[in-house]
C-alpha cells in the first residue's frame, strides 16, 4: 500500500526540480507549491494517442509480450510525464566552471568518441539503421545504469560505517539506477543482442564500474558532474533518434510500431503509445538525471539533497 502510494505521488519535471521537491515531497507552503506546480504532471496518464492521433498502430516484428507486469509494488518512485513536458524537454548544456567540471567533461568526450565508434554512431538523421540504433540505445542504458547504484552503495557504505545519516541521497541515486535499467529492458524487447555484443557489455561493465566506483571514493562531486555531463549527451542522442523517426529515416516505422507492454506499464502511456512515445519519455527521464546529477555535483557530499 504504501509503496503504491509513493508510485503514484504526483511526477517531478527536473528543470524546477528544486522547488517542486522542497513543495510537494516535502510539503512546504501551498503559495511555493503552486508555483512549482506550473511545472508538475498532472498526474494523469501520458496520452500518447493523442500525441499519434490518426496513426495506425502496429506490433514490433520482434516485440515480445510480458505476461505478468501486473503490480507495482517492487518499483521506486519514477516521473510519468504529461504531454507538455515531454514536448518542452531540450538539449541543455551546463558550461565548465573549474578543473572538476573539465576533467568530467574531457572525460565524457573521450568516452563518446570510442563509442560512438564501437556503435557506429552518426550524429545526423537519415543515416543509422534500426539495428545500429538499438546497439548504440542498449549499450548506453547498461553504462547508464551503473552510476547511480555505484554511487547509491557508497553513500549506503559511507552511512554505516561513519555511523551517520546519509541525508536522503540514497534514495534519489537508486531510483536513477532503477530508471536506467527500465530504459534497458524496455529496448531488449526490441531486440536481442547477440554473444559479442553481451561479452563486449561484460567487458564495458568490470572496467567502468570499478573505476567509477574509485573515482567516486576520490570526487564524488567530479563523478556527478560527470554523470550530468553523460546524460546531456543522451538527450542529445535520443534528440536525433526522434528527428529520425520524424524525419523519414531508417527508423521512421518507431512512429507507428507499438510501444513495448512494458513501457506502457512503467510510464503509464495510452494503449496507442508507439516506440517513438516512449523515446520521448525516456528522453525526458535522460534530462531529469542530468538535472539532477547537476545539483548534486554541486553539493558537499555532507549537504542534504534538496530532490529527496
Ligand atoms: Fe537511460
Ligand atoms: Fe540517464
Amino acid at each position: 500500500m504504501l509503496s503504491q502510494l509513493v508510485f503514484y505521488r504526483k511526477p517531478f519535471y527536473l528543470a524546477p526540480a528544486v522547488l517542486r521537491n522542497l513543495c510537494i515531497i516535502r510539503r512546504l507552503p501551498s503559495s511555493l507549491s503552486g508555483f512549482a506546480g506550473r511545472f508538475s504532471s498532472t498526474g494523469s496518464h501520458f496520452n500518447a494517442s493523442s500525441a499519434t492521433a490518426g496513426t495506425q498502430v502496429t506490433l514490433h516484428p520482434k516485440t515480445v509480450f510480458d505476461l505478468e507486469l501486473k503490480n507495482h509494488d517492487h518499483l521506486l518512485y519514477h516521473p510519468v510525464y504529461n504531454k507538455e513536458e515531454i514536448d518542452e524537454t531540450k538539449y541543455t548544456h551546463r558550461e565548465t566552471q573549474g578543473i572538476r567540471d573539465q576533467i568530467a567533461f574531457s572525460a565524457i568526450r573521450l568516452m563518446h568518441f570510442g563509442f560512438d565508434y564501437a556503435t557506429g554512431y552518426v550524429d545526423k538523421i537519415g543515416v543509422m539503421t534500426e539495428t545500429q540504433w538499438l546497439n548504440r540505445i542498449i549499450f548506453l542504458e547498461t553504462v547508464a545504469g551503473v552510476p547511480g547504484m555505484v554511487a547509491g552503495m557508497a553513500r549506503h557504505m559511507r552511512s554505516l560505517r561513519t555511523l551517520g545519516r546519509d541525508n536522503g541521497w540514497i534514495n534519489t541515486l537508486l531510483q536513477e539506477a532503477e530508471n536506467e535499467r527500465m530504459h534497458l529492458l524496455t529496448f531488449m524487447k526490441l531486440k536481442n543482442p547477440d554473444l559479442l555484443f553481451r561479452i563486449f557489455v561484460l567487458f564495458a561493465q568490470g572496467i567502468f564500474f570499478n573505476a567509477y566506483f574509485f573515482a567516486y571514493l576520490l570526487s564524488p562531486k567530479t563523478c556527478h558532474r560527470f554523470v550530468g555531463y553523460l546524460e546531456e549527451s543522451a538527450v542529445h542522442t535520443y534528440t536525433l533518434c526522434l528527428k529520425d523517426i520524424e524525419g523519414g529515416g531508417k527508423i521512421a516505422h518507431w512512429g507507428s510500431h507499438a510501444a513495448p507492454e512494458i513501457a506502457k506499464f512503467y510510464w503509464r502511456l495510452g494503449d496507442r503509445a508507439t516506440v517513438k512515445d516512449v523515446v520521448a519519455v525516456v528522453r525526458a527521464d535522460e534530462a531529469n538525471h542530468r538535472d539532477t546529477n547537476h545539483v548534486l555535483a554541486s553539493l558537499d557530499a555532507s549537504d542534504k539533497n534538496p530532490l529527496a
